[in-house]
């Protein structure tokens, strides 16, 4: 339907998907699924990074392995819904480097609102993945990947849990060099901006705040 865009359709990140949906999902069992979901999709958002040679001893006699070339991955969390799916992530990439975007969206325009920018040195040789588990209208997501541009960033992931057309089209529009990775595409935004059927506000479940 788009390029660029990859529907992670797996068995495990759509049952999970389902939990994270449904009103009664408490809080807690919200992080968590957030995070195994974010871990999932990072397991598949990794699956063309270059290998090298790299040689190893094992306890018998030397010999020749492989591992990840480069090894200079960067999560960009866009605060704050963002930052449920870090540490999930982090399971998976030890090494990898944390930078913030902070962005809210003004509830009257819908349009972000920045607030925070600190990301890890070293942008022109990083792969990026920005994570928010929402893309909704693509107003943060756009601003976000701008911002990192910006300062040098060219390799640039996004990792998001549901999306909404509008949000992947107003992405590539802006950013067609952007690939986007999704568990799910769903129908479309209310007047509110809000996915359907979506999940809710994010934020909101993640830290319990309403
Ligand atoms: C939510 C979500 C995204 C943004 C998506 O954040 O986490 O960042 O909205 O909407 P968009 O695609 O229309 O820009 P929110 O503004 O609610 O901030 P919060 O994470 O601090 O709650
Ligand atoms: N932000 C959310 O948290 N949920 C939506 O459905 C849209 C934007």
């Amino acid at each position: 339907m788009f390029p660029n865009l990859t529907i992670l359709s797996h068995p495990l990140i759509q049952h999970k998907l389902t939990k994270l949906r449904d009103r009664n999902t408490a809080t807690r069992d919200f992080k968590a699924l957030v995070n195994e979901i974010a871990m999932l999709m990072a397991y598949e958002a990794t699956k063309d990074l270059p290998l090298e040679p790299a040689p190893v001893e094992t306890p018998m006699e030397p010999t020749t392995g492989m591992q990840v070339a480069g090894k200079k991955l960067a999560l960009v969390p866009i605060l704050r819904a963002g930052l449920g799916m870090v540490d999930g992530i982090i399971q998976l990439i030890p090494s990898a480097r944390v930078g913030h975007i902070g962005l809210y969206r003004d509830h009257d325009t819908l349009e972000p609102v920045h607030y925070y920018f600190k990301i890890p040195g070293d942008e022109e040789d990083r792969l990026f993945f920005v994570l928010d588990p929402m893309l909704a209208t693509g107003g943060s997501a756009v601003q976000a990947v701008s911002a990192l541009k910006q300062v040098g960033a060219g390799r640039i992931r996004f990792l998001c849990v549901v999306a909404a057309p509008a949000g992947v089209q107003r992405m590539l529009e802006h950013h067609p060099d952007v690939s986007v990775f999704t568990a799910a595409l769903d129908r479309e935004l209310n007047a509110s901006g809000y996915i359907l059927p979506g999940l809710g506000d994010a934020g909101d479940r993640l830290f319990g705040t309403r």
